[in-house]
Protein backbone atom coordinates (compact mmCIF):
# COMPACT_ATOMS: atom_id res chain seq x y z
CA UNK A 1 0.00 0.00 0.00
CA UNK A 2 3.06 2.48 0.91
CA UNK A 3 4.22 2.01 -2.56
CA UNK A 4 1.18 2.26 -3.62
CA UNK A 5 0.59 5.86 -2.58
CA UNK A 6 3.74 6.91 -3.35
CA UNK A 7 3.41 5.62 -6.68
CA UNK A 8 0.24 8.31 -7.21
CA UNK A 9 0.76 11.24 -8.55
CA UNK A 10 -0.74 14.69 -6.14
CA UNK A 11 -3.65 14.73 -8.46
CA UNK A 12 -4.19 10.76 -8.50
CA UNK A 13 -3.59 10.89 -4.78
CA UNK A 14 -6.16 14.05 -4.16
CA UNK A 15 -9.29 11.77 -6.18
CA UNK A 16 -8.41 8.76 -4.68
CA UNK A 17 -9.89 7.49 -1.85
CA UNK A 18 -10.38 3.60 -0.41
CA UNK A 19 -14.31 4.04 -0.51
CA UNK A 20 -14.52 5.69 -3.41
CA UNK A 21 -12.35 2.85 -5.36
CA UNK A 22 -14.86 0.11 -3.35
CA UNK A 23 -18.15 1.49 -4.83
CA UNK A 24 -16.71 2.11 -8.24
CA UNK A 25 -15.32 -1.50 -8.26
CA UNK A 26 -18.90 -2.66 -6.46
CA UNK A 27 -20.77 -0.66 -9.29
CA UNK A 28 -18.92 -2.82 -12.39
CA UNK A 29 -19.09 -5.91 -10.44
CA UNK A 30 -20.42 -6.03 -7.13
CA UNK A 31 -18.79 -9.54 -6.29
CA UNK A 32 -15.10 -8.21 -7.10
CA UNK A 33 -13.17 -7.95 -4.06
CA UNK A 34 -10.56 -5.07 -3.02
CA UNK A 35 -7.23 -6.82 -2.59
CA UNK A 36 -6.41 -6.95 1.23
CA UNK A 37 -3.40 -7.34 3.14
CA UNK A 38 -1.83 -6.60 6.70
CA UNK A 39 -0.76 -3.24 7.97
CA UNK A 40 3.09 -2.87 9.22
CA UNK A 41 3.64 0.05 11.36
CA UNK A 42 6.39 2.37 10.83
CA UNK A 43 7.67 5.64 11.71
CA UNK A 44 5.62 7.31 8.62
CA UNK A 45 2.56 6.54 10.15
CA UNK A 46 3.62 8.87 13.15
CA UNK A 47 1.40 12.23 13.73
CA UNK A 48 3.62 14.03 16.33
CA UNK A 49 0.77 12.53 18.85
CA UNK A 50 1.58 9.69 21.36
CA UNK A 51 -2.31 9.32 22.17
CA UNK A 52 -3.33 9.65 18.60
CA UNK A 53 -0.23 7.11 17.33
CA UNK A 54 -1.62 4.65 20.57
CA UNK A 55 -5.22 4.83 19.14
CA UNK A 56 -3.99 4.52 15.35
CA UNK A 57 -1.92 1.42 16.33
CA UNK A 58 -5.02 -0.22 18.42
CA UNK A 59 -6.98 0.02 15.04
CA UNK A 60 -4.45 -1.49 13.16
CA UNK A 61 -4.18 -4.32 15.24
CA UNK A 62 -7.78 -4.90 15.58
CA UNK A 63 -7.64 -4.70 11.82
CA UNK A 64 -5.44 -7.08 11.40
CA UNK A 65 -6.42 -9.43 14.20
CA UNK A 66 -9.84 -9.47 11.78
CA UNK A 67 -7.48 -10.62 8.72
CA UNK A 68 -6.11 -13.53 10.63
CA UNK A 69 -9.38 -15.14 11.79
CA UNK A 70 -10.82 -14.67 8.30
CA UNK A 71 -7.49 -16.68 7.37
CA UNK A 72 -9.24 -19.25 9.62
CA UNK A 73 -10.19 -23.04 7.18
CA UNK A 74 -13.66 -23.50 8.77
CA UNK A 75 -14.59 -20.85 11.03
CA UNK A 76 -17.13 -22.16 13.76
CA UNK A 77 -19.85 -20.48 15.07
CA UNK A 78 -17.58 -18.88 17.93
CA UNK A 79 -15.30 -17.81 15.43
CA UNK A 80 -17.95 -15.78 13.79
CA UNK A 81 -19.33 -14.25 16.81
CA UNK A 82 -16.01 -13.24 17.64
CA UNK A 83 -15.16 -11.20 14.15
CA UNK A 84 -18.36 -9.33 14.50
CA UNK A 85 -17.29 -8.48 18.20
CA UNK A 86 -14.20 -6.93 16.15
CA UNK A 87 -16.41 -5.30 13.99
CA UNK A 88 -18.55 -3.66 16.13
CA UNK A 89 -15.39 -3.00 18.36
CA UNK A 90 -13.68 -1.11 15.20
CA UNK A 91 -16.58 0.97 14.93
CA UNK A 92 -17.01 1.99 18.24
CA UNK A 93 -12.91 2.58 18.90
CA UNK A 94 -13.27 4.63 15.34
CA UNK A 95 -15.89 6.76 16.87
CA UNK A 96 -14.08 7.63 19.84
CA UNK A 97 -10.39 7.95 17.97
CA UNK A 98 -12.06 10.10 15.79
CA UNK A 99 -13.42 12.86 18.05
CA UNK A 100 -10.21 12.74 19.85
CA UNK A 101 -8.38 13.49 16.58
CA UNK A 102 -10.79 15.88 15.21
CA UNK A 103 -9.75 18.07 18.51
CA UNK A 104 -6.46 17.86 18.45
CA UNK A 105 -6.37 19.12 14.78
CA UNK A 106 -8.36 22.19 15.54
CA UNK A 107 -6.10 22.58 18.45
CA UNK A 108 -3.36 22.83 16.69
CA UNK A 109 -5.12 25.05 13.93
CA UNK A 110 -4.09 21.52 11.07
CA UNK A 111 -5.02 22.83 7.56
CA UNK A 112 -5.88 19.61 7.48
CA UNK A 113 -8.71 19.40 10.16
CA UNK A 114 -12.13 19.80 7.76
CA UNK A 115 -10.64 17.55 5.36
CA UNK A 116 -10.20 15.02 7.69
CA UNK A 117 -13.34 15.75 9.69
CA UNK A 118 -15.22 15.20 6.70
CA UNK A 119 -13.24 11.91 5.68
CA UNK A 120 -13.93 10.54 9.16
CA UNK A 121 -17.89 11.04 8.64
CA UNK A 122 -17.31 9.68 5.10
CA UNK A 123 -16.57 6.25 6.40
CA UNK A 124 -18.49 6.11 10.18
CA UNK A 125 -20.99 6.68 7.19
CA UNK A 126 -20.17 4.00 5.00
CA UNK A 127 -19.26 1.55 7.64
CA UNK A 128 -22.91 2.49 9.61
CA UNK A 129 -24.62 1.44 6.14
CA UNK A 130 -22.82 -1.64 5.24
CA UNK A 131 -23.38 -3.07 8.61
CA UNK A 132 -27.26 -2.17 7.89
CA UNK A 133 -27.58 -3.21 4.47
CA UNK A 134 -25.81 -6.25 5.42
CA UNK A 135 -27.37 -7.23 8.87
CA UNK A 136 -30.08 -9.72 7.30
CA UNK A 137 -27.58 -11.42 5.43
CA UNK A 138 -26.22 -12.88 8.70
CA UNK A 139 -22.31 -11.27 8.03
CA UNK A 140 -21.30 -14.33 5.82
CA UNK A 141 -17.23 -14.61 5.17
CA UNK A 142 -17.07 -12.93 1.98
CA UNK A 143 -19.18 -10.05 3.48
CA UNK A 144 -16.69 -9.48 6.79
CA UNK A 145 -13.87 -9.86 4.49
CA UNK A 146 -14.95 -6.82 2.25
CA UNK A 147 -15.55 -5.03 5.23
CA UNK A 148 -12.21 -5.78 6.05
CA UNK A 149 -10.57 -4.65 3.00
CA UNK A 150 -12.39 -1.77 2.85
CA UNK A 151 -11.97 -0.91 6.35
CA UNK A 152 -7.56 -1.87 5.66
CA UNK A 153 -7.20 -0.20 2.57
CA UNK A 154 -8.87 3.14 4.03
CA UNK A 155 -7.31 3.32 7.55
CA UNK A 156 -3.71 3.18 5.95
CA UNK A 157 -4.37 5.66 2.84
CA UNK A 158 -6.12 7.84 5.47
CA UNK A 159 -3.57 7.94 8.33
CA UNK A 160 -0.69 8.60 5.43
CA UNK A 161 -2.42 11.44 3.79
CA UNK A 162 -4.35 12.95 5.66
CA UNK A 163 -3.56 12.19 9.75
CA UNK A 164 0.23 12.68 9.74
CA UNK A 165 0.06 16.04 8.19
CA UNK A 166 -0.66 16.89 11.85
CA UNK A 167 2.52 16.19 12.66
CA UNK A 168 3.81 19.66 11.36
CA UNK A 169 1.67 21.60 13.21
CA UNK A 170 2.38 19.93 16.05
CA UNK A 171 6.17 21.21 15.73
CA UNK A 172 5.60 24.55 15.04
FE1 LIG B 1 -8.22 11.04 10.70
FE1 LIG C 1 -6.72 8.88 12.74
Amino acid sequence: MTNFVNALTIKERSNFTALKSYKQQQAVNPTTKPNTHMIHWSEQYTTGSGDLDHQHRTLIDKINGLEAMLAISYPTRADYESMIKVVDFMEFYAHAHFKAEEVCMEAYRCPAHAQNKQAHAEFLKFFREFKEHNRTKGFPREIVEQLHAVTSRWIEEHILLVDTQLKACMKG
